[in-house]
């Protein structure tokens, strides 16, 4: 009877499944319903730095970090009497812990097998330590060139910004005068001079809103997301275009929509976007034109904000390429505007797309998602 035969399929079973579970690149490590260690492969000795002979019979919990390796007996009792599951079939971003005390990031799948008596687990393990490493590289990189751009747009703008602060000072300065002239008069009125004192102050607080919106710009600083109202952060940006806008002679506006959901934004990185758009905008309408910069949300789920000009529109056939790197028809663009402003808005969990309006002139919308699922982005 084959049952009885020497080389039954279960013995090959047996023998092959061990050698299927050694040759696999990922750590395996099976568990029974009470978290301790039954099977643990080859690529998991390895990995954590145990035998698998030495940690046969561990609770599992000794492969994770604090705060995890005390929840876990937590965990597996609730899963065993809920069937709440966390992780089992889904699936996640973890930390372990090898032999050494060392912490690495690790990508975790679990899945669960049952027969008649019992259920186990089998959880894969994949180091994800060198992928966590070139992901910062990335974006440490993306951030710099972030910060540079800025830096490249402030310095287009020096020549409006220093032009934008040598007002109040002028005006400061007039007032200043104009107190002298009251109190020398001998004919001092109090409210006059108080008057007066108010103006010269006022003044001194637009100039340091320049000075504050501009070092807010240059400052290097990390990726840092907030819930914020996105009128306010496109109104901040659009104060300083004004700069640029009047020595272009284009007249810009900003409109918003009342009670606009908040989104979960770098405001920073989203005033670089609407600059850039603007400034885009700026260079190509006539004198004398219009750019109108609307915030508004279609649904709930989204904010949007769209960026109109009066210019001669999008090439039809370039549309594609605009976003690209490098891609400008300017003779001294650096056609990294758009392929940056693209990067933060899809990195935000958005879209940003470039039309032609029907009455000539292009639109640029950056489509955000609101607040509302925020914990969906990353964050
Ligand atoms: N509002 C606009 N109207 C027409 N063309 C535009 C507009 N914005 C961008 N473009 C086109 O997209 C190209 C790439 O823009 P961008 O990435 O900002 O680089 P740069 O401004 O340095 O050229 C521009 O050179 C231009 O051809
Ligand atoms: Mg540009």
């Amino acid at each position: 009877m084959f049952t009885n035969d020497d080389s039954s399929p279960d013995q090959h079973g047996e023998a092959g499944f061990q050698a299927l579970l050694d040759a696999a690149v990922d750590a395996i490590v099976v568990i029974d319903c009470r978290g301790h260690i039954e099977t643990f492969n080859r690529s998991a000795e390895k990995l954590f730095g145990y035998s698998a002979e030495e940690i046969r019979g561990s609770n599992v919990s000794m492969l994770m970090p604090q705060p995890y390796r005390r929840e876990h007996d937590g965990y597996l009792a609730r899963y065993l009497e809920t069937g709440e599951a966390r992780i089992i079939g889904i699936g996640r971003e973890a930390s372990g812990q090898r032999k050494d005390g060392t912490v690495f990031p690790m990508e975790l799948s679990v899945g669960e097998f049952r027969d008649s008596k019992t259920v186990r687990f089998v959880g894969i393990v994949r180091d994800i330590t060198e992928r966590k490493e070139t992901e910062r590289l990335i974006r440490q990189q993306q951030e710099r060139l972030e910060h540079v751009m800025r830096l490249g747009t402030l310095g287009e703008m020096a020549a409006g910004i220093a032009h934008e602060i040598n007002q109040p000072l002028t005006a400061i300065s007039t007032y200043a005068q104009a107190a002298r002239r009251l109190i020398d008069s001998g004919l001092m009125e109090d409210d006059r001079l108080l008057e007066v004192l108010e103006k010269t102050g006022a003044q001194a607080e637009r100039a340091g809103a320049i000075i504050r919106r501009i070092r807010n710009l240059a400052r290097k600083r990390p990726a840092q997301r907030e819930r914020h109202d996105i009128a306010r952060v496109v109104d901040e940006a659009l104060r300083l275009a004004e700069v640029d806008a009047r020595l272009h002679d284009v007249n810009l506006s900003g409109t918003a929509e009342p009670d606009l959901p908040p989104a979960w934004v770098d405001a920073v990185q989203i005033q670089q976007v609407v600059l850039n758009l603007v400034r885009n905008a700026m260079e190509t309408t006539p004198p004398s034109t219009s750019i109108m910069v609307e915030t508004l949300c279609r649904s709930e789920e989204e904010v949007i904000i769209r960026v109109c000009d009066d210019g001669p529109g999008l090439d039809e056939d370039l549309i594609s390429e605009i976003f690209n790197p490098f891609f400008t028809t300017k003779t001294h663009g650096t056609g990294m505007g758009l392929s940056i402003s693209r990067s933060i808005v899809t990195s935000h969990g958005g879209r940003l797309e470039a039309k032609n309006r029907p009455d000539g002139g292009a639109t640029f919308s950056v489509i955000l998602p609101t607040a509302m699922n925020e914990h969906e982005h990353g964050n």
